[in-house]
């Protein structure tokens, strides 16, 4: 059996101060869960974040990274920096990087490498546009973005990457798929990588759905058999709201 995977994505919010004020409220909240709990916070909250969730089961992630290990890359955080300070996770190939900031398959996929390098889990999101959707193109859409995000990886480092299907439609407009249709896409990222590397690498791959993810429908959601958990944006902004996602069952 697979676990779930509740990470919550913060996006460009939170200070320092509220980032510890949050991990405080929500370490009593989520304490007895057997579901694994993360956090990708901003560059200047994790250090306070990972100092603060010391001894407790929330895990402390980043948002992105660069793909080279150091260099002439004004403003740019590499993983080996990450990965210094202790951070576990690190979400790669985030929609908003891809339309706001020219993230590429090809990035994508260097940063992965990169992750590994460095001992860091990545979190690799994948999803269809509203036209591609529309279109009826989800499937095609999402499986090359597996593929090409997977390409040149062992089969240890895909059992170890944890992907995120995240429609971009469904992403901060409150507009969530319904669980069944989050489940087919799902399955079919998951054969798409049990073509390429086999029914046990895919059957161990966390595959989690992101996009409009709340208290109210996580159980929904989360109870799906191929639905590994969620990837939360809004909803894990407050701590009480985030801790019942994670203890939905
Ligand atoms: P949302 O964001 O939960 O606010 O829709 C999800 C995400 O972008 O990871």
């Amino acid at each position: 059996m697979r676990r779930k995977v509740i990470a919550g994505n913060w996006k460009m919010n939170m200070l320092p101060n509220e980032a510890i004020k949050f991990i405080e409220d929500l370490t009593p909240l989520v304490k007895d869960t057997k579901n694994e709990v993360i956090l990708c916070v901003p560059y200047t909250d994790l250090f306070y974040s990972l100092l603060t969730a010391q001894n407790t089961n929330i895990k402390i992630g980043a948002q992105n990274m660069h793909f080279e290990e150091s260099g002439a890359y004004t403003g740019e955080v590499s993983g080996k920096m990450l990965k210094s300070i202790n951070v576990e996770y690190v979400i790669i190939g985030h929609s908003e990087r891809r339309q706001y900031f020219n993230e590429t398959d090809e990035s994508v996929n260097k940063k992965i490498k990169e992750a590994f390098e460095n001992e860091l889990k990545p979190i690799v999101c994948v999803g269809e546009t509203l036209e591609e959707k529309e279109a009826g193109k989800t499937v095609e859409i999402i499986t090359k973005q597996t593929e090409l995000a997977l390409e040149g990886l062992t089969d240890e480092q895909v059992k170890n990457t944890i992907i995120a299907y995240e429609p971009i439609w469904a992403i901060g407009t409150g507009k969530t798929a319904t669980s069944e249709d989050a489940n087919n896409s799902i399955k079919e990222i998951r054969n798409k990588i049990a073509e390429i590397y086999g029914q046990e690498v895919a059957k161990s791959v966390i595959i989690q759905y992101g996009g409009s993810v709340k208290s109210s429908n996580a159980k929904e959601l989360f109870e799906m058999s191929d639905i590994d958990g969620g990837l939360v944006g809004g909803a894990s902004l407050k701590a009480e709201e985030f801790s019942k996602i994670v203890n939905f069952e």
